[in-house]
């Protein structure tokens, strides 16, 4: 399938591209792995005409609102985010009428429409200094409401809005497992992504994007460290750093099953047959570009 792969993709001038969460097997087969912000710059700069995107539909979708003359396919359509899907059009729309002044910050783990209803798009590498850069006071963050706790402790300048998403897998992480990992590994810097409660981050070392979390880890002098974000991660993380040890989270495991649904056969049909392309109205669309687009200027 790796070789079958490989020649459908030089034949059809395309690149495939996978979030650190995806299994091992897609990375190893993808032209580029990263986080949600160096993927979207990837696609948008990529001089190839088919995208291939391995991960979840709000990643593929930010890459054809980006760039919307290359066919942009996610292998698996069924591949979705909860937190992305529990932002709501209407509600947003309720929000920007009871918050006239506000600006409207949208994390990108969020479907097109509600893109197309916000001034500006965020990962989790740059919300804080996008959200510190505005010059409106009132800021409205969406959909999740643990990046919005976060981002408002880093800009107590701001008066963030949030909005009442979360993620899934970071969310029920609860502190008490934390202190469990801290009292086995009591050496263990611990490195959090911002999707986790407050009450987990304040007792993180570092927190940051997945990218970040990478960073930090290889960097950090010990050999040990705890990692609170998905599992997928690991395999990054060891193959930059073989001789430390990870420790995670485990009463559940943190695995976001969406990003655990593109398996090779779904890469090499995408391939073959074209089909699951991000289809978007050009006018919905135009919306939602500006608020990447202020992404990309804002970094
Ligand atoms: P990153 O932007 O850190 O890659 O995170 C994306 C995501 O979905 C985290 O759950
Ligand atoms: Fe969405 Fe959470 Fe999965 Fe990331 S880990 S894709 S935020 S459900």
């Amino acid at each position: 399938m790796r070789e079958k792969i490989q020649s459908l993709k030089h034949a059809k001038n395309a690149i495939i591209l996978a979030h650190y969460y995806q299994e091992p097997e897609i990375k190893r087969i993808a032209d580029a792995v990263g986080d949600s912000y160096a993927l979207s710059k990837t696609a948008k700069e990529s001089e190839e005409t088919l995208i291939v995107f391995c991960g979840v539909r709000f990643m593929a979708e930010s890459a054809k609102i980006l760039s919307p003359h290359k066919k942009v396919l996610l292998p698996n359509a069924d591949a979705g985010c909860p937190m992305a899907n529990m932002a709501v059009a209407e509600k947003v729309t309720d929000m920007k009428a009871r918050y006239p002044d506000a600006a409207v910050v949208c994390y990108i783990n969020s479907p097109v429409e509600v893109k197309a209803l916000s001034d500006v798009c965020v990962t989790s590498s740059n919300a804080v200094s996008i959200v510190s850069g505005l010059h409106q006071k009132q800021v409205i963050f969406l959909p999740d409401q643990n990046l919005a706790s976060y981002v408002a402790l880093q800009c107590p300048e701001k008066d963030v809005i949030p909005y009442p998403g979360y993620c899934i897998v970071h969310d029920r992480v609860m502190p008490e497992e934390i202190q469990e990992l801290k009292a086995l590994h009591p050496d263990a810097p611990v490195a959090a992504h911002p999707e986790c409660r407050r009450v987990v981050l304040d007792l993180a070392d570092f927190v940051g994007s997945t990218s970040g979390i990478l960073k930090y880890a290889a960097e950090s002098p010990s050999p040990e460290l705890i990692i609170v974000t998905e599992e997928g991660i690991r395999y990054d993380l060891e193959q930059q750093s073989p001789s430390k040890r990870f420790y995670f989270p485990g009463r559940v495991p943190m695995i976001c099953e969406n990003m655990k649904k593109t398996a090779l056969e779904h890469v090499m049909w995408a391939l073959e047959y074209e089909e699951s392309e991000i289809e978007i109205e050009e006018a919905v669309r135009q919306k939602a570009f500006g608020c990447l687009e202020a992404m990309h200027r804002g970094k």
